[in-house]
């Protein structure tokens, strides 16, 4: 039967919007808000609210030649300085004709810095996947473990690979194995396209909850992991057909969301995980083409917010078997902490909220270009702030912020607790300059029209009291104190930017560990080789998994008052 489109189910789109400084534009319909526009546009705004007005982010500057072309509803989240500058939020202002419009707090993803290395260790190569020829039928069997799972004809044993995925909430970044040597053969990744429409893993989870939001979430995610394999294809000349299994990392929500696994179950008490991985699924179940009997491989979860991606880590570092009393940290909105306690494990996560990403920060912004990565101020109270790609300043990424704030810190700026020093108050005319009054409320100008504010700072205080909390209650639970740790393991894309005497000035670790610090990168993605390059390991990660002791620090009488101690700022917490 053929369908006819009724007039109804054509959106008409009679204008145009542009979004400066990239360039990009998308058509836009009469009433539709600037938020839904940019979306459409490619564009990945920070929207923690999800465009109820509330969270101040989706910020756009309207110059005054736009202004006929808008609608913009005076939401009394914006400051009176902000409103004066032309800023308004996209997701409150509709579009009433054709306008340009510059929206500083978004990117297209193109450029923006994403770490796809990270620490391998030493992986004995015994794969999960392996093929044997059988002259006699001139065929090739493909095993998964001991299960036969394909049959091929004539000798394809030469030609033998798996994908590892490691699917973070902002990024997604995959690399193509050869089982046959344990090499990686080719790396890409790409933007997780979800971050266009959820950003952070609350408003995901919140999502993923009803059947469509799952369905809507599942599929865009689905479609970019087949996109990365497709180009990992391309660019190693292996034909997918050859590609029999992908082991995917990722945080508890990514993991579900990746198999089409209702999240519901994790946005209410008690957080129960409707899946817990370490098993394997037919590929044609995740909808991801690669050998038609390929399999999927989960890491084990470890907890509702503790993920697979922890696992990985834990595999790769080998954190169990290193001697001594060891941390493993995964620093980001959920600060992940696993303490290695000569092979026993404890693990906690603490909400440390998405200030480390650059959100909820006044001029905060992703890892991209423009963005200051760097800061220092000389002995002779110059400033020197290094942006990515050495573009002009347009914002500060999270280990921009970090240096910026221990830097403040250490010339006296920021008080140990957290107020910021008035204009004229500071008594060092070089940076005297610098330090200026917005809304009522002490700021830094860190670059032209950027600016640290005294909330920026509270917002870091929050994140550096949660995460050093958790630090601080995980060697209680062990009956450790901080100078008995060996050896403190950082993963993960902020981690590794960061630089350990900015940590250390912030008390963001112990002053003590200052010089036991490790970064180790991208292990969620390095531990998921693993996976596929040692079948031994999964039976053994399983049942370390198993014995982890999963702290609730929220059920610990003794959070708050920890918390509210860990603060302060300074070397000397
Ligand atoms: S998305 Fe939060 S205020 Fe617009």
């Amino acid at each position: 039967m053929s369908s006819t489109l009724s007039a109804e189910s054509v959106p008409i789109r009679p204008y145009t919007v542009r979004f400066l400084p990239s360039g990009a534009a998308a058509a836009a319909g009469k009433d539709e808000t600037l938020l839904a526009v940019a979306r459409r546009a490619g564009l990945v705004v920070d929207a923690p609210c999800g465009g109820e007005g509330t969270c101040g982010k989706c910020v756009v500057r309207v110059p005054p030649t736009a202004r006929s072309g808008l609608r913009v509803e005076d939401d009394g989240v914006l400051s009176a300085d902000d409103v004066r500058e032309g800023l308004a939020l996209s997701c409150q202002t509709v579009v009433a004709g054709d306008v340009e419009v510059f929206i500083p707090n978004a990117d297209t993803g193109v450029g923006m810095r994403i770490l796809t290395d990270g620490y391998t260790g030493e992986v004995h190569l015994d794969p999960h996947i392996r093929k044997r020829y059988h002259a006699d039928a001139h065929a090739t069997l493909v095993y998964a473990g001991d299960d036969i799972i394909g049959n091929e004809s004539g000798d394809t044993t030469r030609e033998v690979y798996a994908a590892a995925v490691d699917i973070g909430t902002t990024t997604l970044v995959a690399s193509l194995l050869d089982l046959s040597r344990g090499a990686v053969v080719a790396t890409e990744s790409s933007l997780n396209p979800q971050a266009l429409h959820a950003q952070d893993v609350l408003s995901r989870i919140k999502t993923g909850s009803t059947d469509q939001g799952l369905a809507f979430l599942h599929g865009m995610l689905r479609d970019e992991i087949n996109a990365l394999l497709s180009r990992l294809a391309t660019s190693s000349g292996v034909r997918l057909y050859r590609v029999y299994e992908v082991a995917l990392s990722g945080n508890t929500c990514m993991l579900h969301l990746a198999t089409g696994a209702p999240t519901a179950s994790l946005g209410k008490y008690p957080y129960t995980p409707a899946i817990r991985g370490g098993h394997s699924l037919p590929a044609t179940d995740v909808g991801l083409r690669i050998a038609p009997f390929g399999q999927v491989y989960l890491p084990p979860i470890i907890g509702p917010y503790v993920g697979a991606d922890i696992t990985s880590g834990i595999l790769v570092t080998q954190l169990e078997r290193r001697p001594g009393v060891v941390l493993f940290v995964d620093i980001g909105t959920n600060g992940e902490i696993v303490l290695s306690d000569n092979g026993r494990l404890l693990a906690a996560s603490t909400a440390a909220g998405p200030a480390f990403e650059g959100m909820n920060i006044r001029h905060g912004m992703r890892a991209g270009p423009g963005a200051v990565e760097r800061f220092r101020i000389a002995t002779d109270l110059t400033i020197h702030a290094v942006t990515i790609g050495g573009q002009p300043a347009s914002g500060i990424c999270g280990s921009g912020l970090v240096d910026i704030v221990a830097e403040l810190v250490r010339v006296g700026i920021v008080a140990p607790n957290g107020r910021m020093a008035r204009p004229t108050t500071l008594g060092v005319p070089a940076l005297e300059d610098r330090l200026l009054l917005l809304d009522g409320k002490p700021a830094f100008r860190v670059a032209k029209a950027i600016y640290l504010t005294q909330s920026d700072v509270r917002h870091v205080q929050f994140a550096k009291g949660a995460l050093r909390a958790g630090i601080e209650l995980l060697l209680k639970h062990a009956g450790r104190a901080a100078d008995q740790v060996d050896e403190v393991i950082i993963a993960g894309s902020f981690g590794y930017h960061l630089q350990v005497d900015s940590l250390a000035r912030l008390g963001l670790l112990p002053a003590v560990l200052s010089d036991r610090v490790r970064f180790v990168g991208n292990t969620s993605r390095t531990g998921a080789e693993a996976f596929l390059l040692n079948t031994k390991a999964r039976h053994h990660i399983h049942e370390l998994v198993a014995r982890v002791n999963v702290v609730e620090l929220a059920d610990d009488a003794r959070f708050q008052a920890v918390f509210v101690q860990s603060m302060g700022f300074g070397q000397a917490s």
